[in-house]
């Protein structure tokens, strides 16, 4: 008899306890691994609760000092800043002003909490009267004429004091044209954590509340088609290429294939996105009594791990904080 199958192969040995799977568990999720997304509002006087998202809110700028407070003392070490914009207009021009609520909201997360990685999510949506991601130009979103305003908008971000730029527009060559404008002002030394492969998702139908975004039509001009593998493949590379830092796959759940394939393919970081859609889902279903909560983020999110992922976007990141899994 063969010794290499059953009876003398017993997979359920290392399974007998839990210090024995403790010991053999082949990832981990901590809060090393874990950014905090945030929605900040400019002239609002109490925190919104956002409806499609339970538990979020939108972050009164006038209280935003002591939120950072209280979301670093629960456990977070790295917050994705969004702003949701009262001055919006045709190119979302308050992204790159100085006094303008992006740089305004990182200098007040900075000072508060000195130690926290500040990411600024890079894009014109939030600051667009119609809600693109850019310059609209005859009725399509100019490509190149967004590229230098997301220059502009790094440079904005990262004298403010922002630890990593990381753009979310999904223009061709952003990543190159970032990476110029920071280098020109002196931010060699800024990283950058490109939203690579970004799908145009229904997935993000909370997040569009959530930030206050006007978008009429969709964004499948730009953003990814969900069908599509290779053409992730094709971003994520040449992201690399442009010299991005850290790479990312967006939304996470549906794209578990495209993050292993990604992963086989750069030696870069990894991020991986759980966007709003994927925490309503759980958020709902679990209140419906569905399902375990917690148990499913910690099932999704070792997903992730599993799938190669190194950090981890995830509006559930203060609740493990707080709680654990
Ligand atoms: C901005 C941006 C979006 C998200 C992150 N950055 C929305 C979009 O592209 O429509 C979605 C995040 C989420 O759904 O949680 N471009």
């Amino acid at each position: 008899m063969s010794n290499d199958t059953f009876p003398s192969i017993r997979l359920r040995r290392l399974r007998k306890t839990p210090a024995l799977r403790d010991l053999v568990r082949e990832n981990a999720v901590t809060m090393n691994d874990l950014i905090y997304p945030i929605f900040v509002e400019e002239d609002i006087e109490d925190a919104l609760p956002v409806s499609s998202m339970p538990g979020i809110n939108r972050i009164p700028e006038k209280k935003l000092a002591a939120e950072i407070k209280a979301i670093a003392a629960d456990g977070v070490k790295a917050i994705m800043m969004f702003g949701v914009s009262h001055k919006k207009d045709a190119t979302g021009s308050d992204a790159w002003n100085p006094d303008g609520l992006t740089a305004r909201m990182i200098k007040r997360a900075k000072d508060t909490a000195p130690d926290m990685v500040v990411m600024a999510d890079t894009c014109f949506c939030e600051y667009t009267d119609h809600g693109h991601c850019g310059v609209i130009e005859h009725g399509h979103v100019h490509n190149d004429m967004t590229l230098q305003n997301l220059a502009r908008q790094s440079v904005n971000s990262a004298r403010a004091g922002a630890d990593v730029i990381a753009p979310s527009a999904m223009m061709d060559g952003q990543i190159a044209a970032i990476r110029e404008g920071l280098d020109e002002a002196g931010f060699t030394d800024t990283p950058i954590m490109a939203y690579s492969s970004k799908f145009a998702s229904a997935f993000y139908g909370p997040f569009r509340a959530a930030a206050g975004c006007e978008l009429k039509g969709d964004r499948k001009t730009y953003q990814m088609d969900p069908f599509n593998g290779r053409e992730a493949l094709r971003e994520s590379m040449l992201d690399e290429a442009e010299g991005a830092d850290i790479l990312m796959v967006k939304p996470g759940l549906p794209y578990l294939d495209v993050l292993a394939r990604v992963r086989e393919n750069t030696l870069l970081p990894l991020a991986v996105y759980q966007v709003s859609g994927e925490y309503a889902m759980i958020k709902f279903a679990a209140a419906a009594g569905a399902l375990d909560e917690k148990r499913i983020v910690r099932e999704t999110l070792g997903g992730f791990k599993r799938a190669g992922a190194d950090l981890i976007l995830t509006y559930f990141a203060r609740d493990i904080g707080r709680e654990g899994f």
